[in-house]
């Protein structure tokens, strides 16, 4: 088998082959690990990471007894950090491939026929024959055709150039308040850069459950953040240093100066250069065509992660690449996208799986909401990390739980038992006979799924008690 992309789904697809006996190929044009390892998940996370304790340092420190004299910062350093902590990753990932028995082949690949690739490299061309081909060449940052918007620009940088800023600037104005935009918001506003956010539809994270949202937005707008929803962006002109952004917002037009800009309006995928035309692999709106098997429709060639996927999430394209592994290899198994979770990592973080309240009440069949506020959660409250709160949201007839929305405290890492929830077609009932440790930020899942029935034990007595 070969793979033609390193990322989170093509290592994890030639691990998964490995395991099960193929001869794998990994064929990567820049470096193992993909968007994610490098320039995505990872060093992101790296950044939050000092940005939440420096935060935490700066406004609970004396509040909690523990004093840091003349408490900084310092941007080289953490820069530094990130590098260090991709690079460890990275050659993790070198020696897990090793350790499988696959070979990487440094390079740029593309089909020649449905069964050879061939790969151009610093020590030429070579071609590689297999019995099936995985396509897991990624994505790129798409970037809209607005005036002005050129990123020649040193100024004007997507989410890669936004990762290693030799200096923090003083302004940042981000178009695009989806993920990257509130992720990147939240690090540069916790290192006290003034951030505007300009986003085209009415909620920042149109896709997040509309309450979480909210949530979120007020915290960040809390620590300075601006935010224009149902704004757009118009034009950039460069005026001296500065970069001024026409903007038209619901009230009208804005204008907005900055230092910086960076851009997070979305990804496409990346299929040029595969030569799927020649192997007769087909695209729709830019993304290669799978069924649930990843299999293209040219026998043999599979296609995983965000160039073909209906998700770009690390996560997803993992999974769909275990998937693709399997069917190479004669275990039939299908990609099932009801469970994804999701984890937005902002300064409060935001997790999610299976329906918003929304999309729930879209269905049509009546919605039952539990909510619990973590401000009544022991664990958060003694953590000094009790904004937030737990959604569930399941339906009135079985009490079969829908959807799980968390923002706030260890967001990203509860969310697990949601996923797990929905798997197993869990109710609420379920929910509440499963034992949370106390004190635990856990406990407050058992107590939302309570709440849906007005009989959470730690919010006062309400009128409506199932
Ligand atoms: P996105 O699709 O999440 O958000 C893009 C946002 O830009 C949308 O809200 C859209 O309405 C807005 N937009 C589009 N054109 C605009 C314009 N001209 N002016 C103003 N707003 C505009 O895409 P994003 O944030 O760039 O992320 C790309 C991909 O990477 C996504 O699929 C995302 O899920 C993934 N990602 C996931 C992370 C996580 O799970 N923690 C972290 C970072 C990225």
């Amino acid at each position: 088998m070969v793979v033609i992309g390193g990322g989170p789904g093509g290592y994890v697809a030639a691990i998964r082959a490995a395991q099960l006996g193929a001869a794998v190929t990994v064929i990567e044009k820049e470096r193992l690990g993909g968007t994610c390892l490098n320039v995505g998940c990872i060093p992101t996370k790296v950044l939050l990471h000092s940005a939440e304790l420096y935060t935490a340092m700066k406004n609970e420190g004396p509040g909690i007894g523990i004093f840091a004299d003349n408490l900084r910062f310092d941007w080289p350093t953490i820069e530094r950090r990130k590098e260090g902590v991709v690079n460890h990753l990275v050659s993790g990932v070198e020696g897990l491939l090793k350790s499988n028995g696959v070979e990487c082949v440094y390079g740029e690949g593309r089909l020649t026929a449905p069964s050879a690739v061939e790969v151009a490299g610093s020590e030429g061309r070579r071609r590689i024959e297999a019995d099936a081909v995985v396509l897991a060449a990624g994505s790129e940052s798409s970037i809209p055709p607005i005036p002005g918007l050129d990123l020649k620009d040193p100024d004007i940088v997507t989410s890669d150039g936004a990762l290693s800023l030799d200096t923090l600037p003083k302004s940042i104005a981000i178009a695009g308040g989806g993920v990257i935009g509130v992720e990147f918001a939240s690090v540069f506003a916790s290192f006290g850069v003034s951030v505007t956010v300009v986003e085209m539809l009415p909620q920042i994270l149109p896709n997040v459950d509309g309450e979480a949202a909210a949530i979120l937005r007020r915290s960040l707008e809390s620590k300075g953040v601006v935010f224009h929803t149902g704004a757009r962006l118009e034009r950039v002109t460069r005026e001296g240093k500065a970069l001024v952004l026409d903007v038209t917002a619901a009230s009208g037009p804005v204008k907005i100066d900055v230092e910086k800009l960076l851009v997070a309006t979305g990804r496409r995928p990346r299929t040029s250069g595969l030569g799927l035309e020649a192997a007769g692999v087909e695209t729709q709106r830019g993304r290669i065509v799978v069924n649930d098997r990843m299999e293209t429709g040219v026998p043999n060639v599979y296609a995983i992660g965000d160039c073909a996927s209906p998700i770009m999430l690390a996560h997803v394209a993992s999974r769909e690449g275990e998937v693709a592994a399997e069917n190479i290899m004669g275990h039939p198994t299908v990609m099932d996208y009801k469970t994804v979770p999701s984890a937005i990592y902002t300064l409060p973080a935001v997790a999610s799986v299976g329906l918003s309240e929304e999309a729930a009440l879209k269905t049509g069949g009546k919605v039952r909401v539990g909510r619990f506020p973590l401000a009544a959660n022991g664990k958060s409250v003694l953590s000094g990390d009790a904004d937030g709160m737990i959604k569930i949201v399941s339906e009135d007839r079985y009490g079969e739980v829908l959807g799980v929305h968390i923002v706030g405290g260890p967001a990203t890492d509860m969310i697990g038992e949601g996923g797990l929830a929905l798997r197993l077609e869990a109710t609420l009932e379920e929910i509440v006979s499963t034992l949370h440790a106390h004190p635990t930020v856990s406990e407050a899942v058992g107590e939302a799924a309570l709440a849906s029935w007005g009989r959470a034990i730690h919010l006062p007595k309400t009128s409506k008690t199932v």
